[in-house]
């Protein structure tokens, strides 16, 4: 007689693990974003706010895609649990920089995720997360143009107005 219980998912554990902690990752990024846009509102950064907050629905959303995938193929999604969030910044550059630094990490995890997949022969969550790879050259892309415009305007002066201004113009155009 066959197990029932396996034959729930054919997720593969180490893979399913991997999922959870990525839920639990862009969680942790969506309210990281949620008190950056919170800081800049209370500087005047009006447009930076807008553009953190937007990050926070979207790391939501990716939060929202895993879990959504990991019921879907038999797993468990596991609602996470955050803490740790960091709510007082040195700079308007440090936030960017945390941001840069924040996505790495993000792209480092799915790299590992998609070597583990290989390795577990799991090659639909493999393709699953080619998007989120994709995800994060964009994300890459516009925190390192944003830190360009530091270095580009300069923070004298007005500069930092003139930053928060342009933040909303940097697109990926891919
Ligand atoms: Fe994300
Ligand atoms: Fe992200």
């Amino acid at each position: 007689m066959k197990d029932l219980v396996s034959l729930k998912t054919s997720l593969n554990q180490e893979v399913e693990r991997a999922l959870n902690h990525q839920i639990k990752t862009e969680a942790h990024a969506s309210s990281t974003y949620l008190a950056m846009s919170s800081w800049c509102g209370e500087q005047g950064y009006d447009f930076s706010a807008d553009f953190f907050a937007k990050q926070a629905e979207e790391e939501r959303s990716h939060m929202l895609k895993l879990f959504k995938y990991v019921n879907d193929r038999g797993g468990r999604a596991i609602s996470p649990e955050i803490t740790n969030i960091t709510t007082d910044f040195d700079s308007f550059r440090d936030l960017f920089e945390r941001t840069l630094e924040m996505e790495i990490h993000v792209t480092h995890l799915f790299n590992d995720m998609a070597e583990k997949c290989i390795r577990q022969k799991d090659f639909v969550t493999f393709q699953f997360i080619q998007w989120f790879l994709q995800e994060q050259v964009q994300e890459e892309y516009v925190a390192r143009h944003i830190i360009g415009l530091f270095d580009l305007i300069g923070e004298q002066g007005s500069g930092r107005w003139q930053i928060d201004k342009q933040i909303q113009k940097v697109k990926y155009e891919g």
